[in-house]
């Protein structure tokens, strides 16, 4: 990690960015606050102040240290609301859709995280790749195994970052070497919440596979873990994929829906976290905002597997809250900004078009919302948590040449949200501390 002396107060100047809420279809013009020459002031890890420079400069005395950040853009850390670390070296494999992928690529590799070692190693570099690209939150599976659950926690906590991760339930139709039981996956979770769950920043997730690798008695264990622990999260896949749809109507027959099945046993509630929800009806759509369950927007995964288009238009009409993720190993990037350029083009192949702001919300804002974290992440106003990313817009030759010839701020937003990924990533704060510079890290420890 980046060596700093300890400052009590830091001002950060640059062009700061955030949104205030949900810009929505209409591109609300008061969503963005946006101060072309800003100061971001940041004591014990949180933001005091934040305004124009202008303002703000002559206020703060002269223990305050200055970072100047001028041409460069400030934006609160970005949310990542589904991946799972143990598929970091499987990342980019080929060929296969959901179902023969996860036997031919996912399966084996998790396999092996029974051991700590390998998970703690794993688990390092997960997070500091994170880091490298602006990622300060995320939700985070692990494996069927408490050591890979214990070991992102772990390294997590290290670094002082907001994440949320669990160890993964699956107690059939899958390898042996991958199963738990209803009994041995419910003792695990539950010791694991006693043991992570609210240390300083983390939080547990309870995390079954997905409806066919667990059965009716897990699921409904999964439902009583859930009810005996309200501020957890529950996470999971649904409705990814046509045969994993046509065969959850095969192992739930009594099931209206794939999203039927885990609605039956519980597990609809706050803090329900859905990744995928691309082949879903209007009554799912209704039920998750009548819940509180949200989904999880994995485009470059949906486009990588092959799955389908997920409708976000259709999500917000309903009501209901959509986070950005990337979903590696099936996603192909652990950029945001990556995962926002596809989610753009997903949803202009369904006539949607999504503007800057929309963009911006959903790499930081919208993720806090999803996880109903927002009161402490996502934004700048005073008493947030200091999470926050430099975005530098002239990172590589064609952006700089993008950005010179951009008017406003949202055309220079945009672009990089377009064109940009981990080289336009020059420094990642977490808590008030730089985690990330850009250079600095030479591949290893950020
Ligand atoms: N459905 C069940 N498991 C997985 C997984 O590991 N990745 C994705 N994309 N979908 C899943
Ligand atoms: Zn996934």
């Amino acid at each position: 990690m980046t060596e700093q002396t300890e400052v009590r107060r830091r001002a950060f100047r640059g062009c700061i960015v955030y949104c205030r809420h949900d810009p929505g279809e209409g591109n609300d013009p008061e969503a963005l606050e946006v101060h072309e020459d800003g100061v971001l002031v940041v004591a014990d890890g949180r933001v005091e102040a934040e305004g124009p420079a202008a303002q703000l400069l002559p206020t703060l005395g002269p223990e305050t240290e200055i970072s100047d950040q001028r041409g460069r853009l400030i934006i609160p850390g970005m949310v990542d609301c589904h991946i799972h670390f143990a598929q970091t070296d499987i990342i980019a494999s080929y060929g296969e859709q959901l179902l023969t992928w996860l036997e031919r690529y996912t399966f084996p590799v998790e396999g092996r995280f029974g051991d700590a070692e390998l998970a703690s190693e794993t688990a390092e570099f997960f997070l500091d790749e994170l880091l490298r690209n602006g990622t300060t939150s995320a939700l985070v599976l692990g494996t069927v195994h408490a050591v890979s659950a214990e070991a992102v926690l772990d390294a997590a906590h290290r670094r002082g970052m907001r994440l949320s991760a669990g160890k993964v339930l699956m107690d059939r139709n899958a390898p042996d070497y991958l199963r738990d039981t209803a009994e041995t996956g419910y003792r695990d979770s539950r010791a694991l919440i006693e043991r992570w769950h609210g240390v300083d920043r983390l939080a547990y997730a309870i995390t079954p596979r997905f409806a066919p690798t667990s059965s009716d008695e897990q699921l409904r264990r999964v439902g009583e873990l859930a009810r005996a622990y309200p501020d957890t999260y529950v996470h999971t896949h649904v409705a990814e994929n046509p045969a994993e749809v046509a065969w959850v109507s095969e192992l739930f027959p009594w099931s209206r829906s794939y999203l039927d099945v885990y609605d039956r046993f519980g597990m609809l509630r706050e803090r329900s976290v859905y990744a995928h929800c691309i082949h879903l009806d209007d009554g799912d759509r209704r039920r998750m905002a009548e819940t509180g369950a949200v989904m999880g927007f994995c485009p470059t995964s949906n486009l990588f597997l092959g799955s389908g288009l997920f409708d976000y238009a259709a999500a917000r009409d309903a009501g209901v809250g959509v986070g950005l993720a990337t979903d590696v190993g099936g996603g192909t990037s652990f950029s945001m900004l990556r995962t926002a350029a596809e989610a753009y083009k997903v949803a202009q192949l369904q006539g949607t078009s999504l503007s800057a702001a929309r963009l911006l919300y959903l790499v930081t804002l919208a993720g806090a919302e999803a996880l109903s974290v927002a009161d402490r992440i996502g934004g700048f106003r005073p008493g947030r948590e200091a999470d926050l990313v430099v975005l530098d817009p002239a990172a590589t030759p064609l952006l700089a040449r993008r950005s010179a010839a951009a008017g406003d701020i949202t055309e220079r937003l945009f672009a990089l949200l377009t064109l940009g990924d981990d080289r336009c990533i020059a420094e990642t704060w977490v808590a008030g501390r730089c985690l990330h510079r850009r250079g600095a890290d030479s591949g290893a420890g950020g």
